[in-house]
């Protein structure tokens, strides 16, 4: 039998989403293809569900059950108001999960961060920031958890990064000098 590949050298393989993005309702998309599109920048596979935790806690179960089993290495969540789906998440599996507070609500996000931020000790969420900025980030972070173990994406994530960076510097306000 072959020995295993190195993890350092692993690379990944296109077919098999890496990355799920959940969210508690179809009126989260609007922010969280932010993070569907900065996954498919950086050629990261990944899937994009909408399950409620409250609404539908079963099939979030069994959805977090399989994604485990098909390799998933990574859960993006996003929710507004009480926003239980991130902490729902952390506590039926060890993979990182990545909390996104969405706004919407009379409180427009304020609401989910305090809820997303304030998990007890013991079940982590790492939380973002509330909204694009939080979608677009926990994308990013993704990277830098797979990157650890995926040569190419860690790569990859490292190129945006400087090109950020040499955008930045090079980028002057007209006429300035
Ligand atoms: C949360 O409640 C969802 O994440 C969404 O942000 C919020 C409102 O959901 P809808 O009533 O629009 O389905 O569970």
């Amino acid at each position: 039998m072959a020995a295993p590949a190195s993890p350092e050298r692993e690379i990944t393989n296109m077919a098999k989403p890496l990355v799920a993005i959940l969210m508690g309702s179809h009126s989260d998309w609007e922010l969280m293809k932010h993070a569907a599109d900065t996954l498919d920048n950086l050629a990261i596979p990944h899937e994009a569900r909408v399950i409620s935790a409250h609404r539908a806690p079963d099939a979030l179960h069994e959805f977090i059950v399989e994604a485990e089993k098909e390799g998933v290495e990574v859960f993006i969540t996003g929710a507004g108001m009480a926003a239980a789906l991130p902490g729902v998440v952390a506590a039926q599996t060890t993979l990182p999960v990545l909390g996104v507070p969405l706004p919407g609500s009379a409180m427009q996000g304020l609401d989910a961060l305090m809820s997303i931020v304030q998990m007890p000790a013991g079940v982590p969420v790492g939380t973002l920031a509330v909204g694009r900025s939080g979608a677009i980030n926990a994308a990013l972070l993704a990277a830098a958890i797979l990157g650890r173990r995926h040569v190419d994406i860690r790569e990859r994530y490292a190129a945006f990064r400087k090109k950020q960076t040499d955008d930045a510097v090079s980028r002057q306000v007209p006429g300035g000098q």
